[in-house]
């Protein structure tokens, strides 16, 4: 059996002589040996990977579950991607670390929110987000109230900075927002004593989808550099596309953003990145795939082919994925139409797919969020 030491005792791998992949030990004091596979044969990365390991246990242990930071992100709003300099990023990043290690223990109960009011105000559909927000609002410890909207007096006539202006009346902490109108948060974080995070504004922006892209990323990659990612599909409509464009890029990635003409706006060259109108010439040496929904709901006129014909020319499937790299990975924000976009099976694979660790992340990001922001607010006088 060959054997590394990594970190004196505490971290090793080894290979057994019937099998191909390099294992990883783990063995932190006072705790039981922790055995995993690597799923790799390669070295360099069984190395990669037991390090990652290694550092997220730590991190876990050590984690600090309080208040008192200062953050290299010093806003108490979110609104966009656009602006965010690599280092801000890296925070909302480096500070969803503990989350994961610790979203994945039996009781995931904190106090580090607790008594403070966070409300949901979505005015659009949403499964992953809005759930998300409150799977993390309430791990923190915080109340959180999912406003029903399309039952709200907004019904009566009453205008949205209205209704903000009420709800703020009633000294919430953090107000989420998920709405049609592009720049709607950034209007409602001028009226408002809360934190404002848009989760979501037509199809302009949705910073912490991009966040939380950029981290489920970052846990297979450990660095952006040299990386190339294809985001393909429905660019014209996407807030998810265009949040991902100026984060990924912001963090050294290379995009090449693949679709029809129709569904590619020529602005979105002024964002760095490379068009393709071709899923062979596009997704060449790419290490991810981005998959776009198809934005039915705000398409006006006849902008794509039926659905079969757009599977054809632009869904996933395994034989467009060779034309990436070798191994590389899929991710889908979701909604997706499956047979559409994607093929289900390569949507489901777990070796290729990372649209289910997408969501996991989604949680620990949203974490990071609220904890940061909230902290941010502390600060300042109001
Ligand atoms: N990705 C995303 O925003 O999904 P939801 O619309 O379900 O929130």
């Amino acid at each position: 059996m060959k054997k590394i030491n990594l970190k004196k005792d505490q971290l090793q791998i080894y290979k057994r002589e019937n099998s191909d992949f390099w294992q990883i030990k783990i063995k932190l004091p006072y705790k039981k040996s922790l055995r995993k596979s690597s799923r790799t044969k390669i070295l360099k990365e069984a190395k990669r990977i037991a390090l990652n390991n290694y550092n997220n246990l730590i991190s876990a242990r050590n984690v600090n579950f309080t208040l008192s930071k200062n953050y290299f992100y010093q806003s108490h709003h979110l609104i966009e991607s656009k602006g965010l300099t690599k280092k801000e990023i890296e925070c909302f990043l480096n500070e969803s670390i503990k989350y994961i290690e610790f979203n994945k223990q039996k009781i995931k109960k904190l106090n580090l929110l607790k008594g403070r009011t966070i409300f949901n105000l979505f005015f659009e559909d949403s499964t992953r987000t809005r759930t998300s927000f409150e799977v993390a609002a309430k791990r923190l410890g915080a109340d959180l109230i999912n406003v029903a909207v399309k039952d709200s007096s907004i019904n009566k006539g009453e205008t949205l900075l209205d209704t903000m202006t009420t709800i703020n009346s009633m000294s919430p902490d953090v107000l989420i927002v998920r709405h049609p109108e592009e720049g709607i948060s950034n209007k409602i974080s001028k009226i408002v004593k809360a934190c404002v995070i848009n989760a979501g504004d037509g199809s302009r922006e949705h910073p912490t989808q991009a966040l939380l892209d950029a981290l489920t990323i970052k846990r297979k990659f450990n660095s952006f550099k040299n990386l190339k990612i294809a985001i393909c599909g429905d660019i014209y409509h996407s807030r998810v596309a265009r949040s991902n464009i100026e984060i990924l890029s912001t963090l050294g990635a290379s995009i090449n953003v693949i679709g029809p003409k129709s569904l590619i706006p020529k602005e979105v060259k002024k964002l760095g990145v490379n068009i393709y109108y071709d899923m062979k010439k596009g997704l060449k040496n790419c290490d991810i795939v981005m998959m776009l929904r198809i934005q039915k709901e705000r398409i006006v006129g006849t902008h794509i082919p039926n659905e079969n014909e757009y599977f054809k020319k632009y869904g996933l499937d395994y034989k467009k994925l060779e034309y990436a790299k070798k191994k590389a990975f899929v991710m889908h924000p979701g909604p997706m139409n499956r047979g559409v976009e994607i093929e289900t099976n390569l949507a489901d694979d777990i070796t290729r797919s990372l649209i289910q660790e997408q969501v996991t992340m989604g949680v620990a990001i949203r974490m990071a969020c609220l904890e940061i922001l909230i902290n941010n607010r502390d600060k300042i006088e109001l």
